[in-house]
């Protein structure tokens, strides 16, 4: 059985305890978040809001909700650490995704996990990969990452998804 078949496959058979998924999320450099963003989506069957668009009124019908975004000076985009500050306190289950020219995302999420934290968010998965970036100087060379996320990365980006899928049925479990 290839990939999309087992996908499919598991689409059908986890339809009866569809979970509720939404992904809010930033991408303003070059779309690259947006790219991770669709891809874990469509797995999850998630709406997709950045955080002018998130309602937070019906923000607890949700059973998962992803933030992600690109690095920005170091640090998740700043709407949506000011988006999470406004959060009800909420037990729900998250994820972080983000892409970045370099360097290590498990710092770059660490402000926007201990706020999530503090709103009573499980992290139930952080997934980050390389994303073309052309900011200040790199521009003159044509950045770096030309070309990411690439296949391999959405792929990567997938599987993470499909893992969040495996938690929702098994609820002890993180990645
Ligand atoms: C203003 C700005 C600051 C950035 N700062 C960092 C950084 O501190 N660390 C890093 O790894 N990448 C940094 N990057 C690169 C972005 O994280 C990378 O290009 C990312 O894929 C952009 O995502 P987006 O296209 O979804 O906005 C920066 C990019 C911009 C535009």
């Amino acid at each position: 059985m290839t990939k999309e078949q087992r996908r499919n496959l598991f689409k059908l058979l986890s339809f009866r305890s569809a979970m509720k998924t939404l992904i809010i999320y930033v991408s303003c450099h070059h779309h690259n978040t947006e790219k991770v963003a669709r891809a874990i989506g469509k797995l999850l069957n998630a709406t997709l809001v950045t955080p002018a668009e998130a309602n937070l009124d019906n923000i607890s019908e949700y059973d998962l909700i992803g933030f992600g975004s690109g690095i920005y000076y170091a640090s998740m985009d700043k709407e949506l650490q000011a988006l999470v500050d406004r959060l009800p306190p909420l037990n729900k289950k998250a994820f972080i995704f983000s892409t970045r020219g370099m360097g290590p995302s498990s710092i770059y999420h660490r402000t926007l996990r201990k706020n999530l934290m503090k709103k009573g968010f499980i992290i139930t998965g952080e997934f980050s990969c390389k994303g073309w970036d052309t900011n200040g100087p790199l521009a003159y060379v044509g950045g770096i990452n030309k070309g990411r996320p690439h296949e391999k990365d959405l792929e990567k980006a997938r599987e993470f998804a499909e893992k969040l899928r495996n938690i929702h049925s098994s609820p002890s479990r993180g990645l």
